[in-house]
């Protein structure tokens, strides 16, 4: 029988400015590297039949680095929308975000709505783009949604359940993720889908982002496939050998 794949694969994709660093180039060349492994490993995903894949490209605490950065980060983003759209209507990938769009300069966040709008039915691949994303500031945003409902006399205790707080989040359209990679060496989720999480497996790699290849992508899922998951089970239960 062949190992099941993951439905939802997410990826904090760090090490870009060490990667520039290591080099002598700015950090800039580091983040535009960066994004030739995003495009890499959409295409490697969509080819594999993965469902959804979600790459945290900008958190909310990304915003205290340096306004050059930041700016370089949304232009790259922009650049990107631009470069990979027909691609992306080719492959019929639906394209989603997360995180809060308001801080996002004007010209990129209306490419962003009109990319999701044109790809809204396809059924291809999600890609869900985690920009000015934080896991805990999302899991208020739910919360306050709930309270809201609860307010107005639509929501009783009763009904504050697990189902319902997942269906406030931003990743109410997506399965939870099987698979959290982290590239650049770091072992931490950095506020990065904590309750979506609660059962993914984790996977740390060293290798710096811009170095991220294909065949490093399918590594990585092939040793997902070597892991018994158990939520919780014993393994027994959970139909180990
Ligand atoms: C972390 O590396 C990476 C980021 C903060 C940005 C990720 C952005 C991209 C890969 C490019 C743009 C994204 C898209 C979707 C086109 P770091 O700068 O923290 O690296 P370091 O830890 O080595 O300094």
């Amino acid at each position: 029988m062949r190992a099941r794949l993951p439905r939802h694969i997410a990826i904090i994709m760090d090490g870009n400015g060490r990667w520039a660093q290591a080099r002598g180039l700015p950090r800039a060349a580091g983040h535009r590297a960066g994004s030739k492994a995003v495009r890499r490993v959409v295409r490697v995903c969509r080819r594999m039949g993965i469902e959804a894949l979600t790459l945290y490209a900008f958190s909310v605490q990304n915003w205290g680095r340096p306004d050059e950065e930041v700016s370089n980060l949304m232009e790259l983003l922009g650049e990107f929308i631009i470069r990979e759209w027909q691609e992306i209507m080719d492959q019929e990938i639906r394209v989603v975000h997360l995180g809060e769009l308001r801080r996002i300069p004007g010209p990129v966040r209306e490419k962003l709505l009109a990319l999701e709008r044109a790809s809204r039915h396809h059924r291809g691949m999600t890609l869900a783009l985690a920009l000015s994303y934080g896991s805990r500031e999302e899991m208020v945003r739910a919360t306050r949604k709930m309270v809201g409902k609860a307010l107005a006399g639509k929501l009783s205790r009763q009904q504050v359940t697990e189902a319902g707080l997942a269906a406030c989040l931003d990743t109410a359209s997506l399965p939870d993720p099987d698979l959290v990679i982290r590239t650049g060496g770091e072992r931490r989720l950095s506020n990065f889908l904590l309750w979506q999480s609660a059962y993914a497996e984790l996977v740390f790699s060293d290798i710096l982002w811009p170095d991220f290849m294909q065949a490093d992508l399918r590594a990585v899922v092939a040793e997902f496939q070597r892991r018994n998951r158990r939520y919780g089970l014993t393994g027994e239960q959970a139909g180990e050998d």
